[in-house]
């Protein structure tokens, strides 16, 4: 088996929030108590609601934040405690790529100098002559041809489909090894999604990277995952609610709040899903973090929540080979 690449172990990350009205200070916790781990060439898929902390979960993966307890470790190594050479030499390893691409280029920089400007920086390109080249190497690659087209453009003078690809571009350049992509084909027209996701995973097999896949879209995750493989992991308001292999997870959900995720969106393949009718919320309304249910965090809009859901929170039990935080995982596994 391939070497373990990026774990979180007990990880928490809590925002301070301001009271309107005065008063002590109050927190959030945005990332609850979660541990994943990711093997080197792997994916894993992360899903959830707006506001469930994926992207706080994906940026302590990378050290853009540091979390309030828990770890993070890269390699094996806690990115927390290494020294300064190595945290730089983990920060070149890992890359992100994010929903918006047009907020994330500078705007009056030409693609060629945001492109060539890192390459330079880090030394992988000795001088401007083989930086040109890489990044036209870097165009062709992400299908953006011929380079010269690109290579003196401003941002604002490319499509968001095109604009993706250059931040997919710049993403792969240091060659990394860990890729954080937030959302990356969200803001796309959906005709554009799937040859995004296409290019993603050919850029996997090419250089054998391990991408944390970030997204609020089921049917985004059901294409990348049966074209990638990986594993799927579900948040609930900070928390990691079911965590097991992509496919398996999607074609049959013990958690209740992953059914209703994955009934919700249906596919047109009746062979692929297995539909038991779709169970309705209790409630619609997302629990603000400022006020979370006692118990299992999900019970107030779970249909199927009992006492025990309400008071106590649920451990996590191991069915099969997956993760699932929920009192009556095993019965929903047999579809009791
Ligand atoms: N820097 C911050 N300061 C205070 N609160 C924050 C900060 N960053 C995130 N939060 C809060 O943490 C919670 C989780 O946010 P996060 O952006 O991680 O969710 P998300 O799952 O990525 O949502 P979305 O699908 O909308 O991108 C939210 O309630 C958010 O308001
Ligand atoms: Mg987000």
């Amino acid at each position: 088996m391939s070497e373990v690449l990026v774990e979180t172990k007990n990880l928490v990350k809590e925002f301070k929030i301001r009271r309107r009205f005065g008063g002590g200070d109050r927190f959030i916790r945005a990332v609850d108590n979660v541990s994943i781990t990711l093997r080197e060439g792997e994916n894993l898929a992360l899903v959830g609601e707006s506001g469930s902390g994926k992207s706080t979960l994906g940026r302590l993966t990378l050290g853009l934040l540091r979390p309030t307890s828990g770890n993070v470790f890269y390699m094996g190594k806690d990115i927390w405690k290494m020294t300064k050479e190595e945290f730089r030499e983990f920060r070149r390893n890992a890359q992100i790529i994010h929903q918006d691409p047009y907020s994330s280029f500078n705007p009056v920089k030409t693609i060629f100098y945001s492109l060539s400007t890192p390459l330079l920086h880090h030394k992988i390109a000795r001088n401007k002559r083989e930086a040109y080249h890489m990044v036209a190497d870097l165009l062709r690659r992400v299908g953006l041809e011929p380079p010269s087209d690109f290579m003196n453009r401003y941002p604002s003078r490319m499509s968001g489909g095109q604009l993706q690809r250059i931040a997919i571009a710049r993403a792969i350049s240091l060659r990394p090894k860990y890729i954080v992509a937030d959302e990356a084909v969200s803001m796309l027209d959906a005709s554009l999604r799937l040859g995004i996701i296409d290019l993603l995973l050919d850029l996997q097999k090419e250089y054998g990277l391990s991408y944390l896949f970030i997204t609020h879209d089921l049917g985004i995750t059901r294409y990348f995952i049966h074209k990638g493989g990986g594993k799927v992991a579900v948040m609930y308001l900070g928390s990691l609610v079911e965590l097991g292999k992509g496919e398996e997870v999607i074609r049959n959900p013990y958690h209740p709040y992953t059914r209703i995720l994955v009934e919700a969106s249906p596919i047109p393949d009746p062979k692929m899903a297995k539909s038991r009718g779709i169970p309705k919320l209790r409630s619609l309304d997302i629990p603000s973090l400022t006020n979370i249910p006692p118990g299992c965090k999900f019970s107030s809009r779970c249909p199927y929540a009992d006492t025990i859901c309400e008071k106590k929170v649920p451990e996590y039990r191991k069915v099969d080979d997956r993760l699932v935080a929920c009192h009556y995982a095993e019965q929903f596994k047999t579809g009791e």
